[in-house]
C-alpha cells in the first residue's frame, strides 16, 4: 500500500490502517499527532557539547568490476552496503538502530573529480523484516548531479533487500563548460512515498566534486586554482533534527504529513557536538538535511560568514552574510576565519529561527540566542595558505531570447495531501516535456497560504530571475537546484536541460510533503 492511498480512506484510525495495510510502519508519539503538526518530544535531556563532531570517512574506491555502466580508463568503482547498524547520537542516550550507507549516518563522503566517472554499486542489505518506521526498499538519488534517468533515483526505480543496483555517475558537465562544474552534492534515499522515514532513519551522505579550479588543494600551484580551504579544513556539516522516546529510542510519526520536527539538533549524526579548530580559515559545507526544519544560523561572536557557494555551484563572488537561512536540501558553503580569536575562545553556531510545526518558520521569526547547534573551540595555531579569491566561478549566460517554453507550477495542499497543479504525484504521468538545449522559464507559485516549500528540480540547476517580482538577493542569484517558496511566494527561474533524455522529477523537499505526493514527473526529450 502506498502512503498516498491513505488519502482515499480519509480519517481511518491507526488500528484500521495497521490491519488494512499489514506492513504499515507506525511508531506512536506522545505529543505530535497527525492533526496538530507540532514538535515531537520532549526527548530525554542531553548535555550539549560533550561529544566531538563526527566527520564521515572519505569513501575509498575498489578494484574495477563488471557493470552495465559506461566506463572509461579512469573510472572509479565503489561499493556501498546499505545496512542497519547501531549508532550513537549522544553518549547519554542508548545506541539506536539506524539505516546507513555502509551502516553509518551520515554515509561516507565521496570526493569526485570532474571528468572522472564513478560507478557505485549499492547493495541493499537492509533487513526485509525490521522493527519500527522506514521501508527497506530503496533507490539512491545524487541530489544536484547530472546523471541519466535510470541513475537518478527515480522514486519508482526501487531495489529490494538482498539485491544491488549500479549507479553510473558520469561527473561531466554540460558542454564541458567549467562554469557548470559542481561542488557540494549529497546522496540520499528517494523511495516513493517513504523518502521521509528512510532519510530520517539515516540514509544520506555527502558527494563533493572538485575540478582544476575548485581543486581541493589550498596549496595548488596551478594559477587557475582558487585555493579555498581544503583537506582537514574543508568540513561538510549536515544539520538534522530528531526526536527520541523516554527510552532514548528514535521516533518518527509516519502520519505527520505536515512535516516532522524533532527537538534534538544533530550535526553529522551527533547531538550538539563540538569541534576544535585552529586559528585559520575553514570551508564548511552546510546542508539542511532535515525532513521539515528550516534554520537560520548565526555565530555567537557576531562574526559574519563568507558564503562561497549555493547548492551545487560556487558563487561568482564571495558574499559576506551575518546569518545564513536554509530550507531543506539547500546547501551553503561558507568560509569562517578563526584567526581573529585568541586560543581558548569558544564560538557557538546558533539556530535562531523559530519553527513550531511543519508549516515552516513561525511568525515569531528570529529569537535570540536561539538553539546552540555546534561549538567551535579555538585550540591551536596552524598555517593558512588558503584564500577566498574574488571572483570565484563565473555564471553561465541567461539567454532570454532563446527561451522556448514557459511553464507555471502551483504548489498547494488538498485533501490532507500536497499537490502540484492540483495533482498528486503519479510516476506514470509526465507534466512537462522539456526539450534538450532549449532554455525555459518556470514560474513556481505557492498557493498554500502559510506554508513554506523548498522546491528541488532534478537534473539541472537553474538561475532565479525574480522572487515576487523583484530581482533575487545576491545569495540566491547564483546557480541553485533548490529554491524555498515562502508563503504566497512566486519565483521565476531560468532552466535549460542539456544532458540526458528520460524521466525525472521535481518536488517539495519537505520530505513529508514529498511523500504525500507534492512531486511531479517531467520527461526531457
Ligand atoms: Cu534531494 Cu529529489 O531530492
Ligand atoms: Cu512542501
Amino acid at each position: 500500500m502506498q502512503r498516498r492511498e491513505f488519502l482515499k480512506y480519509g480519517t481511518l484510525t491507526v488500528t484500521g490502517l495497521a490491519l488494512g495495510g499489514g506492513a504499515v510502519p507506525f511508531v506512536p508519539l506522545r505529543r505530535a499527532r497527525a492533526d496538530d503538526g507540532g514538535v515531537a518530544g520532549p526527548s530525554p535531556p542531553t548535555s550539549p557539547f560533550v561529544q566531538e563532531l563526527p566527520i564521515a570517512p572519505l569513501h575509498q574506491p575498489v578494484a574495477p568490476f563488471a557493470t552495465s555502466c559506461p566506463t572509461s580508463g579512469n573510472t572509479l568503482f565503489y561499493n556501498v552496503h546499505i545496512q542497519e547498524q547501531l549508532h550513537s547520537f549522544h553518549p547519554q542516550l542508548p545506541d539506536n538502530l539506524i539505516w546507513g550507507y555502509n551502516g553509518i549516518t551520515p554515509g561516507p563522503t565521496f570526493h569526485a573529480r570532474v571528468g572522472q566517472p564513478n560507478v557505485v554499486r549499492f547493495f541493499n542489505d537492509l533487513p526485509a523484516n525490521h522493527r519500527g518506521f522506514g521501508v527497506p526498499n530503496t533507490v539512491v538519488h545524487r541530489h544536484g548531479g547530472f546523471q541519466a534517468s535510470e541513475d537518478d533515483g527515480f522514486p519508482l526505480d526501487l531495489f529490494t533487500p538482498g539485491t544491488s543496483r549500479d549507479f553510473c555517475w558520469p561527473n561531466v558537465s554540460p558542454g564541458n563548460d567549467v562554469r557548470e562544474n559542481e561542488a557540494t552534492l549529497w546522496y540520499h534515499d528517494h523511495l516513493v512515498d517513504f523518502t521521509g522515514p528512510n532519510v530520517y532513519k539515516g540514509l544520506a551522505g555527502f558527494f563533493l566534486m572538485f575540478d582544476d579550479v575548485d581543486s581541493g588543494d589550498e596549496t595548488d600551484p596551478n594559477p587557475a586554482a582558487l585555493r579555498l580551504p581544503s583537506g582537514d579544513f574543508d568540513i561538510p556539516l549536515v544539520f538534522q533534527d530528531r526526536a527520541f522516546d523516554q527510552n532514548g529510542q528514535l521516533i518518527f510519526n509516519t502520519f505527520e504529513h505536515n512535516g516532522f520536527l524533532g527537538d534534538k539538533f544533530l550535526v553529522n549524526g551527533a547531538i550538539q557536538p563540538f569541534l576544535r579548530v585552529a586559528r585559520r580559515k575553514y570551508r564548511f559545507r552546510f546542508l539542511d538535511g532535515s525532513n521539515a526544519r528550516f534554520y537560520e544560523f548565526f555565530l555567537s561572536s557576531g562574526q559574519s560568514f563568507v558564503q562561497i557557494a549555493s547548492d551545487d555551484k560556487l558563487l561568482p563572488h564571495p558574499i559576506v552574510r551575518k546569518s545564513i537561512r536554509m530550507g531543506m536540501a539547500e546547501r551553503v558553503d561558507v568560509v569562517i576565519d578563526f584567526s581573529g580569536y585568541p586560543i581558548g575562545q569558544e564560538v557557538i553556531l546558533q539556530n535562531r529561527l523559530q519553527q513550531n510545526d511543519g508549516r515552516g518558520p513561525s511568525d515569531e521569526g528570529l529569537v535570540s540566542p536561539g538553539t546552540p547547534i555546534l561549538k567551535f573551540i579555538v585550540t591551536r595555531d596552524a598555517a593558512d595558505p588558503s584564500r577566498v579569491p574574488d571572483p570565484l566561478r563565473p555564471l553561465p549566460p541567461i539567454l532570454l531570447d532563446k527561451v522556448g517554453a514557459h511553464r507555471t507550477f502551483t504548489f498547494d495542499n488538498s485533501d490532507g495531501g500536497w499537490v502540484i497543479n492540483d495533482r498528486f504525484f503519479d510516476g506514470n504521468r509526465a507534466v512537462a516535456f522539456p526539450q534538450l538545449g532549449v532554455p525555459e522559464i518556470w514560474t513556481l507559485q505557492n498557493e498554500g497560504g502559510e506554508w513554506s516549500h523548498p522546491i528541488h528540480i532534478h537534473l539541472e540547476s537553474f538561475q532565479i530571475l525574480s522572487r515576487n517580482g523583484q530581482p533575487p538577493a545576491a545569495y540566491e542569484a547564483g546557480q541553485k537546484d533548490t529554491v524555498v517558496l515562502g508563503p504566497d511566494d512566486e519565483v521565476k527561474l531560468y532552466i535549460q536541460f542539456r544532458t540526458f533524455r528520460g524521466r525525472y522529477v521535481f518536488h517539495c523537499h519537505n520530505t513529508e510533503h514529498e511523500d504525500m505526493a507534492m512531486m511531479a514527473r517531467f520527461d526531457t526529450t
